[in-house]
């Protein structure tokens, strides 16, 4: 007598049909979030040489990027500004007329509600010394004093029309000084409200290196006194889990790839909804690899992002968030 496998598992993956109908996940173009570079004094789109395929963009294209994501059907765009001049304090930042807080204003003109503006909110693009908080006489990042600073930014984000704040300076106590100074501003009783997506498992991460590339931020020294490390696990968790208490509205992991196990956790645990960003150089891995013909670039971008979603994440802020919402409006798979 033959022995029969007991269980057929092939049987669910015969034909396209099949597959299709028994897929655990799959994306929509809602779920995505594009990050926008806006640069300060330019006419025209620089193309960000370690991001095949990503530009910076001049303060006048703010406008037609919103239209093109609308279109798209995204969930939002997320603004970054590289300014044309830095301090040691980040001056930019606050200032009405710096550069990001613009991009926010045109960007909230034209979007009408149509899609939502989120905007990063922390100093390493406006410091001189590259670093996300101000600089303590030691040369260490200055905890409190950086948190009167987001405060201040969170409320020019606010007041530019932004309608989500992006907290990404990994400072202590960053998401309940924002939440108070919106909250004694008036926003969310006076005025319309705003959502703090905070960036908590935000781990010290060699992927994040085309972004420097991208908003030109020469760092002095490195991030590991307030990102997290690599090693651990539990301390990402334990991050969103402060910032949900301090009340962030949205938590988020980042880089996602290398750290889905974190993403996973977090979604398990999360009353609130759980994000995670495809860092540049998650981005730039899988563009440079496919332009070196060693890997079929739109699967290895489907997989990844799949790969994100299964590990728990709503909502993914992606540099393909375009590209892939049009593949998934023309109803192809992308597994
Ligand atoms: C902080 C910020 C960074 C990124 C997003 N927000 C850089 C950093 O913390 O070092 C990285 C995003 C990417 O690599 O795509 N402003």
């Amino acid at each position: 007598m033959t022995a029969f496998p007991v269980r057929r598992l092939r049987r669910l993956r015969q034909s396209p049909a099949l597959r299709r109908l028994v897929a655990e996940h799959d994306l929509t173009p809602r779920r995505l979030v594009l990050p926008v570079f806006v640069k300060e004094g330019i006419d025209a789109a620089q193309p960000i040489a370690s991001m095949p395929g990503v530009s910076q963009h001049p303060l006048a294209a703010v406008p037609g990027l919103v239209e093109e994501a609308v279109a798209a059907g995204i969930g939002g765009i997320m603004l970054f500004g590289v300014p044309a001049v830095r301090d040691a304090v980040g001056s930019g930042a606050t200032d009405p007329d710096g550069i990001l807080n613009r991009a926010i204003a045109l960007a909230a003109e034209a979007s009408a509600g149509r899609l939502t503006v989120q905007a990063d909110l922390c100093l390493d693009e406006f410091t001189d010394h590259g670093h996300c908080g101000v600089l303590a006489a030691d040369g260490t990042v200055d905890n409190d004093t950086t948190l009167e600073i987001y405060a201040r930014m969170a409320l020019a984000q606010a007041d530019a029309g932004a309608d989500i704040l992006g907290l990404s300076g990994m400072m202590d106590g960053q998401v309940a000084a924002c939440r108070a100074a919106l909250d004694a501003a008036g926003y969310g009783t006076t005025r319309r409200d705003v959502v703090i997506l905070a960036y908590s498992a935000k781990y010290a991460s060699a992927f994040y290196g085309p972004f420097r590339d991208a908003v030109e931020s020469t760092l002095t020294g490195d991030r590991r006194t307030y990102q997290l490390d690599a090693a651990n696990g539990r301390e990402g968790v334990q991050e969103a889990l402060v910032d949900i208490d301090e009340g962030a509205d949205i938590v988020m992991v980042k880089p996602a790839g290398p750290y889905l196990d974190v993403l996973s956790e977090v979604a398990a645990l999360s009353p609130v909804p759980v994000w995670a960003y495809q860092v540049s150089g998650e981005y730039a891995m899988i563009e440079h690899a496919a332009a070196a013909g060693v890997i079929d670039r739109d699967r290895a971008i489907g997989e990844s992002l799949l790969g994100i979603r299964r590990a728990g994440a709503e909502a993914i802020l992606t540099y393909w968030a375009i590209e892939v919402a049009g593949w998934l409006n023309e109803g192809r798979s992308l597994a």
